[in-house]
C-alpha cells in the first residue's frame, strides 16, 4: 500500500474492550475527529487470538480490521510474541527466560521469553503464519509490526549451548585461537574446549572483557535471528507488506545498526523527558536519536512508532508537559525524517499496569479534554505536510555512534569507570551541527564513509577489522576525520594494538602518538588553550606527542601543560584531527565552527535563530522548533508560506515550545 500521507495514529487495543463494543464505534468517531489515519493493533493479543493451544479465534480481529478499513484507517498489524498466553508457559516452561543467577522466571509480565527455545520459535512462527494467512490481501493491512521492543537476555541451557555454537563459528572451531584472542593466559584462564564456556555471570566469569563482548554480540544476534524467524512467514505470505519492529532509544542490548538490515522500515519509541522550562539538551539528544534511526537505512524515512500525547506512568515522577510540547515533539520527528507520528496509546486502559499512562482518549471517554484537542490540532497540521512523505536529505556530516563500540567501551576496566557515557559523548558532539541546522547522519563504523565530507568519531576505542584502513583511505581521499581520547586502542576482541596508540596504522594518519591517558576526578578539570581562548575539559584526556601533526591547541594546566591537546594532520588530500580530551560545549562549538569552515560545509539555513530554536530542512519544508520557554519573533531572509496557517510571512512568531513549518 503506497503511503501518501503522514501516518498519524498509535497503539490501539480494542481487544481490551471486547465486552463493550460500543466503545469501538465511539473510537472510530473520535479517530476521525483527531485526524487519525492509522491504528497499530494486536501487539499483546496472543491469548485472545489463541486462547487454548491450537484453538484460534480471529473473529474479533476480523471485525476490527474491517471496521478500521471502513473508516479509512490503515492497520499496522502486530505479531504477539512480546507477551505469551499463560497456557504456553505452563505447558512449555522452556519458553520462559532464565536470569543471570540461573533461576528460571515464572510466568508473568511480558518480554520474558527465551531467545533460543525451539518451542517458542515454532509457536511464534505458527501464530504469525495464521495471522499472515488470514489478513494477506486485507485492504487495511499496511505494515507488520513484529513483536514489541525486543530486549533482555536469557541464560538457560539452550542459550548456553547456542552461545558455544556461535563461538565455534566466530573462532573457527579453534579453542587456541579463542584463548589467544581472549588473552586467556591471564589469571590461568586457558580453556581446553568450547564446552567449558558459559555466559558471563556475577558468580562466575566476569573479568574477561572479550567474553563479555562476545556474549553481547551473541545476545544481539539471537534477537535478530528470533526476529528473522518470526518475519519468515510474513514475508512468504505477504511479500508486499513492509515489516518493522519498534526499537528503544539507544538501547544497547541489541545492535540496532545490524538489526536494521533485516527490516524494511525502521521505527522507534520516543519518550523524552520534556519539561516546561528548557528542553534544549533533551531536544539535541532526541534529534541525535532520530538522526541515528534515519541513518540506519541510508536516510530512508523512519516511523515514530510510539510517543505519549501527555504523560508516561513509569518515570519516578511524571509531570504534565504543557500544551505545545507534544506537537513540538511530533514535528521534530517529522523534521528529522519520520513519516509517522504515533502514540502509545489511543485510549487509556480501564485497568492494568498502564491505566494512568497518557493516551489520546482519557477515561472520561470523549473529545473534551486538553490532550485530545492538542492531538486533534496536531493531526490537522500533519495532514498538511503530505509532501514531506518519502523525502530524505543528504548529509555531508556524520557522527560515528557504533553499537559494538559502545559495548567495548562498557566492558574494559581502567582509567575511569564512572561516566563512560559513550552515547552522551556522541550527542554532545552532535550539538554544534544540530544547532547550526547542518544535516548530520549518525552511522556505524561499517557504513560507507565516502558519502561524507566530515566525520566525527567520539571515543572510538575499538576498531572492527578493516576500519583502520577505511579511515586511512577516507582521509587520504580528502575527508576530514575527528578522533578523540582513547582512539583506536583495541581490536574487536579488546586486544590492545601494539606499537603505540592510535593503532591499526592510524598513528601515521593522525600524526600523533597518545602515550598516556589521564583520568580527571569529578570536580577537577583540565584547561585547554585553543585559538587564543581557554576552554575546560573533564573526565579523561590523552597525553599526545605530535609526530607530524600540527598542534591547534595545547593543555593549559597540569604537569603536561603546553603539550598538544588538539591536533590536525594533513594526510593525503584530507585532514585527520584529534581532540584528546573530553570537551565541554563551548569548545566543541568553537572547534566545529573551524573544521566546518575548513571542510567547506555551511549551514543551509539562511536566517538566524536563537539558541534552543532548531531549524531543520526536509523535503520542501523548513521546520522551526522552539524548545525554550521564551517567545521569539524570527526574522526570515525572504517571504515564505506558513504551511500551517497558509499566510505569506517574512517573520514568524514562535511562542514558547511552539513550532512553525514554512515552504
Ligand atoms: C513502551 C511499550 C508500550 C508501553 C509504553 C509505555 O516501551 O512498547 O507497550 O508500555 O512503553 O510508555
Amino acid at each position: 500500500m503506497k503511503q501518501n500521507e503522514i501516518i498519524y495514529g498509535g497503539d490501539y487495543n480494542p481487544d481490551q474492550w471486547i465486552r463493550t463494543k460500543e466503545v469501538w464505534l465511539e473510537d472510530m468517531r473520535l479517530m476521525d475527529l483527531a485526524h487519525i489515519n492509522s491504528a497499530t493493533v494486536g501487539i499483546f493479543s496472543w491469548a485472545r487470538l489463541e486462547p487454548r493451544e491450537g484453538e484460534y479465534d480471529f473473529s474479533w480481529l476480523d471485525e476490527v480490521m474491517d471496521l478500521l478499513h471502513r473508516h479509512g484507517k490503515k492497520v499496522i498489524l502486530a505479531t504477539p510474541s512480546g507477551a505469551r498466553p499463560v497456557w504456553l508457559a505452563k505447558q512449555y516452561p522452556e519458553v520462559l527466560r532464565v536470569e543471570e543467577n540461573g533461576v528460571r522466571n515464572e510466568y508473568g509480565v511480558r518480554h520474558n521469553h527465551c531467545l533460543t527455545s525451539p518451542v517458542y520459535r515454532a509457536k511464534v512462527r505458527q501464530i504469525n503464519r495464521k495471522l499472515a494467512e488470514r489478513y494477506a490481501g486485507h485492504p487495511a493491512l499496511f505494515m507488520w509490526h513484529v513483536s514489541n521492543e525486543y530486549g533482555g537476555e536469557c541464560h538457560c541451557e539452550l542459550c548456553q549451548a547456542a552461545f558455544r555454537e556461535w563461538l565455534k563459528k566466530e573462532y573457527h572451531n579453534d579453542i587456541d585461537e579463542l584463548n589467544y584472542k581472549w588473552w586467556n593466559g591471564f589469571w590461568s584462564h586457558d580453556l581446553s574446549s568450547f564446552e567449558e564456556i558459559s555466559s558471563p555471570k556475577y558468580r562466575g566469569e566476569n573479568h574477561v572483557p572479550a567474553l563479555k563482548l562476545a556474549w553481547r554480540r551473541f545476545v544481539s544476534d539471537s534477537h535478530i535471528s528470533f526476529m528473522d524467524n518470526e518475519i519468515a512467514p510474513l514475508r512468504e505470505l505477504t511479500p508486499d507488506v513492509p515489516v518493522t519492529t519498534n526499537m528503544m532509544r539507544l538501547y544497547t542490548g541489541i545492535d540496532y545498526q545490524k538489526m536494521a538490515k533485516h527490516l524494511d522500515v525502521i521505527s522507534w519509541d520516543s519518550y523524552p523527558t520534556w519539561n516546561n522550562y528548557d528542553n534544549t539538551d533533551e531536544a539535541n539528544a532526541v534529534a541525535f536519536i532520530h538522526d541515528a534511526f534515519r541513518s540506519m537505512k541510508g536516510g530512508q524515512p523512519f516511523f515514530l512508532m510510539e510517543s505519549t500525547p501527555s504523560i508516561v506512568n513509569w518515570k519516578p515522577v511524571n509531570p504534565i508537559p504543557q500544551s505545545g510540547i507534544t506537537a513540538l515533539s511530533g514535528m521534530q520527528a517529522v523534521a528529522h525524517g519520520a513519516d509517522s507520528v504515533q502514540y502509545f496509546q489511543w485510549r487509556k486502559s480501564r485497568g492494568g499496569h498502564e491505566k494512568f499512562h497518557g493516551a489520546v482518549v482519557d477515561h472520561v471517554g470523549n473529545e473534551n479534554t486538553r490532550v485530545f484537542r492538542d492531538a486533534a490540532a496536531l493531526g490537522e497540521e500533519l495532514s498538511k505536510l503530505a509532501d514531506v512523505v518519502g523525502t530524505s536529505q543528504k548529509s555531508r556530516v556524520a557522527i560515528i555512534h557504533d553499537w559494538e563500540n559502545s559495548w567495548a567501551v562498557d566492558v574494559f576496566c581502567g582509567y575511569f569507570s564512572e561516566e563512560r557515557d559513550y552515547s552522551g559523548e556522541c550527542i554532545r558532539w552532535h550539538k554544534p551541527f544540530w544547532k547550526r541546522g547542518i544535516p548530520t547522519d549518525v552511522i556505524s563504523m561499517d557504513d560507507d564513509f565516502s558519502r561524507y565530507d566530515l566525520i566525527v568519531a567520539p571515543f572510538l576505542y575499538m576498531l572492527k577489522d578493516g576500519v583502520g584502513k577505511k579511515i586511512r583511505e577516507y582521509v587520504k581521499n580528502g575527508g576530514s576525520f575527528v578522533s578523540t581520547y582513547l582512539f583506536a586502542n583495541v581490536d574487536r576482541d579488546d586486544l590492545c594494538y601494539l606499537g603505540g596508540f592510535p593503532g591499526d596504522g592510524l598513528r601515521e594518519v593522525f600524526g600523533i602518538w597518545a602515550e598516556e591517558t589521564d583520568s580527571i576526578p569529578k570536580g577537577d578539570g583540565v584547561s585547554v588553550r585553543f585559538d587564543g581562548k581557554l576552554y575546560a575539559g573533564n573526565t579523561v584526556c590523552d597525553l599526545l606527542h605530535a609526530e607530524g601533526a600540527e598542534a591547534l591547541g595545547s593543555y593549559g594546566s597540569g604537569f603536561y601543560a603546553g603539550t598538544p591537546a588538539v591536533t590536525c594532520n594533513r594526510f593525503g588530500k584530507g585532514r585527520a584531527y584529534c581532540v584528546a580530551f573530553r570537551a565541554d560545549g563551548d569548545f566543541t562549538d568553537a572547534f566545529c565552527e573551524k573544521i566546518l569552515y575548513a571542510a567547506g560545509v555551511r549551514s543551509e539555513i539562511p536566517f538566524a535563530v536563537p539558541d534552543g530554536v532548531s531549524v531543520v530542512k526536509r523535503g520542501p519544508f523548513v521546520f522551526l522548533l522552539n524548545f525554550t520557554k521564551q517567545d521569539y519573533k524570527i526574522e526570515l531572509d525572504r517571504a515564505y508560506q506558513d504551511v500551517l496557517d497558509g499566510n505569506q510571512k517574512s517573520s514568524v512568531d514562535l511562542p514558547a515550545f511552539g513550532h512553525a513549518v514554512l515552504r
